[in-house]
């Protein structure tokens, strides 16, 4: 299976282990979410940098309301297995 950076509690930030649930819980307790609060918090960005990315991509879903996609709405990966009839 494939590294998915939507998915619920995957590791965004490797060199400081933080995941996007942790973004995602400072963002909803924030009235001006930034990615800048990550590196703040947790230091993501101070070394590689290569999460930020990620987590600018994250956030802009997030406000517009994208991302997470509960259960309900997600798409089933496994919709091609689907029998009819
Ligand atoms: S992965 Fe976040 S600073 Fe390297």
């Amino acid at each position: 299976m494939s590294w998915d950076f939507r998915k619920p509690g995957t590791r965004i930030c490797v060199c400081y282990n933080t995941t996007n649930d942790q973004a995602l819980a400072v963002w909803r307790g924030s009235k001006v979410p930034s990615v800048q609060q990550l590196t703040t918090q947790f230091e993501c960005g101070r070394n590689c940098a290569m999460c930020l990315p990620y987590f600018a991509t994250l956030l802009r879903e997030y406000q517009l309301g994208k991302w997470p996609q509960d259960k309900a709405t997600a798409a089933d990966p496994n919709w091609f297995g689907a029998r009819h009839g």
